[in-house]
C-alpha cells in the first residue's frame, strides 16, 4: 500500500517523545508532516484519510496517557487510517499507557498497526536513563520504523488486519498527578516564556511566580524552557522522588515493539 503522508503527532513537554516519534516516522516512505499537540490554546479538528498513516506519541504519566494529551487526541479523526502508537517512559514502567492509547485511537477511527514503548530520560529525575534515547536506542527505533514501512508496502489497500496486542490492563490504574510544586526563584526575570509554553496554562498571565497547582501537571516544560533556570522543584521533594524511583529504575530497560 502506498502511504502518501506520514504525520508524527505528539504531546511532548520536554522533547523525548518528539525525538523518538521523528526517529521512527522518518524511516517510513511518504511525505512527512508534524503535528505538535503540546502548546496550549484552542485547536481545530484534524482529519486523516485511508492512504495516510499517523504516528502518535505521548509520554507515560503514572502508567497512563497524560489526561491533557488524551483530551487533545479527541481532535484527531481517522478514516481507517493506519496508526503507529508510541509511548516514552522514564525507565520505570509504562503499565496501561499503550493500551489506553490504542483504545483512544481506535475510538477516533484509526487502525493501530504497530506500537512501541520507548525508555527515555526521566524528565523529573534526569539522572534516570540520562541521555536516552541514546545511540543504541536510536538504532532500534530507526530499524522499527523501517520494518513498519516494509509492512505498509506488503499491505493491500483496503486491507483487513487483526487486533494489535499491546500490554496493559483494564480498568486502568488510577493516576491523580504527582505532588510536585514548581516554583519560580529570585532569578526569574518575568520574560513570560513559561506562561506561553505551559501546556495547560497553569501559570498566571500577569505574574509567572504564581502557578495554579490544581492545573499544573508537573510536566517539567517550564523548568526546561526557562532561560534563567529560575523554575525548580523543591530540592528536598526532588530528593525524595529520586530515592523512591532509585530501585525500580536502576536496571536499564529496552524498547519494546509490537506489530499486527
Ligand atoms: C507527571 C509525570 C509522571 C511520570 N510518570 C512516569 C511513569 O509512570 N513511568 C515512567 O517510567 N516514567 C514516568 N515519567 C517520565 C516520563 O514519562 C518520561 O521522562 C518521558 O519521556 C517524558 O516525555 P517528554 O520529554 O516527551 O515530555 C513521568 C513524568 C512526569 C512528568
Amino acid at each position: 500500500m502506498n502511504i502518501k503522508q506520514v504525520t508524527s503527532i505528539y504531546f511532548s513537554p520536554t522533547g523525548n517523545t518528539k525525538t523518538a516519534a521523528e526517529l521512527i516516522a522518518g524511516q517510513i516512505a511518504g511525505q512527512q508532516a508534524q503535528l505538535d499537540l503540546t502548546d496550549p490554546g484552542r485547536r481545530p479538528d484534524y482529519h486523516f484519510l485511508e492512504n495516510e498513516a499517523v504516528l502518535v506519541g505521548v509520554p507515560v504519566y503514572g502508567g497512563r496517557v497524560p489526561a491533557a494529551a488524551a483530551e487533545r487526541l479527541k481532535k484527531l479523526h481517522g478514516r481507517k487510517t493506519a496508526a503507529i502508537l508510541m509511548v516514552t517512559y522514564g525507565n520505570r514502567a509504562y503499565e496501561d499507557a499503550l493500551l489506553e492509547l490504542k483504545l483512544i485511537l481506535q475510538r477516533q477511527g484509526f487502525r493501530p498497526v504497530a506500537a512501541a514503548a520507548v525508555p527515555a530520560e526521566h524528565n523529573i529525575v534526569r539522572s534516570i536513563a540520562q541521555g536516552r534515547p541514546d545511540k543504541a536506542d536510536r538504532k532500534k527505533l530507526k530499524q522499527f520504523g523501517r520494518e513498519v514501512g516494509r509492512r505498509f508496502w506488503e499491505l493491500e489497500s483496503n486491507y483487513r488486519i487483526g487486533d494489535l496486542k499491546v500490554p496493559g490492563n483494564r480498568p486502568f490504574r488510577k493516576f491523580h498527578g504527582v505532588p510536585l510544586k514548581i516554583k519560580a526563584g529570585p532569578s526569574c526575570k518575568g520574560c513570560g516564556q513559561c506562561i506561553r509554553k505551559c501546556p495547560v496554562q497553569a501559570i498566571s498571565r500577569t505574574d509567572p511566580k504564581v502557578t495554579d497547582s490544581d492545573r499544573c501537571i508537573a510536566c517539567m516544560r517550564c523548568v526546561r524552557q526557562c532561560p534563567s533556570e529560575a523554575r525548580r522543584i523543591n530540592a528536598v521533594v526532588l530528593l525524595a522522588v529520586k530515592q523512591k524511583l532509585k530501585k525500580v529504575c536502576a536496571e536499564r530497560k529496552e524498547a519494546e515493539f509490537f506489530m499486527v
